[in-house]
């Protein structure tokens, strides 16, 4: 197999155009599998651009499981030998990445700027509270303090003390097992609730699956969770495996259903996914969740002609009914409260003179207090009853408009109508019928 030095060197000739030296480099690998060669060698000859060779080999020895950092290498040499690196280069979280020379580890997928970009913007220069779940040495915490700026609070979780040992001082990092939802709770409570949650942590399906139903319910509405190296759920070593029922991608991909509950019977419309998730985004290793409180979603009809007689009359009709409901429910109010504090006045009067009658005055005043009070309660109801009936006139109305425009549209679409159209046209210029 290639090894990485070899590797960089036939990079270096593919970016330079040099497909004899690239060549001649392959031809003097050692323990190179001699069909894997007569690929390889074939790949450089192909008179391709630089960007497509690296990228081409970089699948060839992926497809015969190659070390992951020789794979890696190519595809990260095709990427900067293509023209994409320009546009990541104005995303800040990338500058600072590639600024980042001297401060903390900083070990990142570059495709995942855009992603953390386009989610976690809205939430730059505000005063949120962000979680970290794996920290390593902190150079992750030091690039989103600066990205989020220094009103925002920022919190570090990890199961290695050398963690809060290597960013004492300099961030807050609580020693935890992401894989426990105790521990998850108690971050919620001692530096929650969360607007962003970025799981970065031990990356296997039962972290990553008990971290998000722990936390999920817990971020604050219009937050987000952020799910990275998900590709694990590909990888057996993480329990996860192509399709596998306990995988992270399969556990998240179930929430599609939840998106989607109030459309089957079948499914739960109680649950918090199917309430509060706002929205998925699905991308090569990571997964955002939004959350976001839902109301159920309804269909509406917009446009059309009924606004011309159907929409302005039911309008006037919902118009006059709500403000009549609306006056029926003060007055209820009132009469409901009147009542009630006769009614307290009366038993106050019966409990300071034990076993005198209740005074009869006031008994008279509740007496009258409570016919008032049925009396607007029975208006109430008749009120929302007429107001139904007078929307089921509105539909009558509504479909018998719809059934002319229909019987206008077949007209206009029918053979004898086009045909006889000129005679109707010169029936109109000498105003014949
Ligand atoms: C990939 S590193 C994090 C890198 C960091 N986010 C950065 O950008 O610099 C993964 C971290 O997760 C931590 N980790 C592993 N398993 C964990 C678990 N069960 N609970 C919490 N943290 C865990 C590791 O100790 C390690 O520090």
């Amino acid at each position: 197999m290639l090894d990485r030095t070899t590797t960089a060197r036939l990079l270096y000739a593919v970016s330079r155009g040099d497909a004899g030296h690239a060549e001649r480099l392959l031809g003097a690998a050692p323990d190179l599998d001699e069909d894997l060669r007569s690929v390889l060698v074939g790949l450089v000859r192909d008179g391709s651009t630089p960007e497509r060779t690296a990228r081409a080999l970089g699948d060839a020895l992926n497809d015969v499981g190659a070390e992951k950092d020789v794979v890696n290498e190519c595809y990260r040499a095709a990427f900067y030998l293509g023209d994409r690196w320009a546009e990541l280069s104005e995303n800040p979280l990338y500058a600072y990445f590639l600024a980042n020379r001297a401060g903390g580890v900083l070990h990142k997928w570059p495709h995942y700027f855009p992603i953390y970009h386009r989610h976690l913007e809205r939430f730059r220069g505000r005063p949120v509270r962000v979680l970290e779940i794996g920290v390593y040495r902190g150079g992750g915490l030091a690039m989103w303090r600066q990205y989020f700026g220094p009103e925002a609070v920022i919190v570090g979780a990890d199961i290695d003390e050398a963690a809060a040992r290597a960013t004492a001082g300099r961030f807050v990092v609580e020693l935890g097992d992401q894989s426990d939802p105790a521990f998850l709770r108690r971050l919620h409570e001692r530096h929650g609730p969360f607007d962003v949650v970025i799981d970065d942590g031990g990356h296997t399906m039962e972290q990553q699956i008990v971290t998000a139903q722990t936390l999920f319910p817990l971020i604050n509405d219009g937050g987000v969770l952020l799910v990275e190296d998900t590709h694990t759920s590909y990888w057996p070593a993480f329990g996860g495996g192509l399709g596998a029922e306990g995988s992270f991608t399969t556990w998240a991909t179930r929430r599609v259903d939840d998106l989607n509950a109030q459309h089957h019977r079948d499914l739960d419309r109680t649950s918090v996914w199917a309430n509060e998730l706002g929205g998925m985004h699905f991308y090569d290793s990571v997964v955002v969740f939004d959350r976001e409180r839902r109301f159920r979603s309804f269909d509406e009809v917009a446009g059309g002609s009924s606004y011309i007689l159907a929409d302005q009359v039911s309008e006037r009709i919902a118009v006059e009914s709500a403000a009549e409901r609306e006056r029926v429910r003060e007055e209820l109010a009132v009469v409901r409260e009147r009542s009630e504090r006769l009614e307290a006045q009366l038993r106050d009067a019966g409990t300071a003179t034990p076993g005198a009658a209740a005074d009869p005055v006031l008994e008279e005043r509740l007496l009258a207090a409570r016919a008032e009070r049925s009396d607007l309660l029975s208006r109430l109801e008749s009120t929302e009853r007429a107001a139904a009936e007078r929307a089921a006139a509105v539909d009558v109305l509504t479909d018998r408009l719809a059934a002319t425009e229909e019987k206008l549209r077949l007209l206009e679409r029918s053979v004898s109508w086009r045909v006889t159209s000129p005679l109707r046209a010169v029936r109109r210029r000498t105003g014949r019928r």
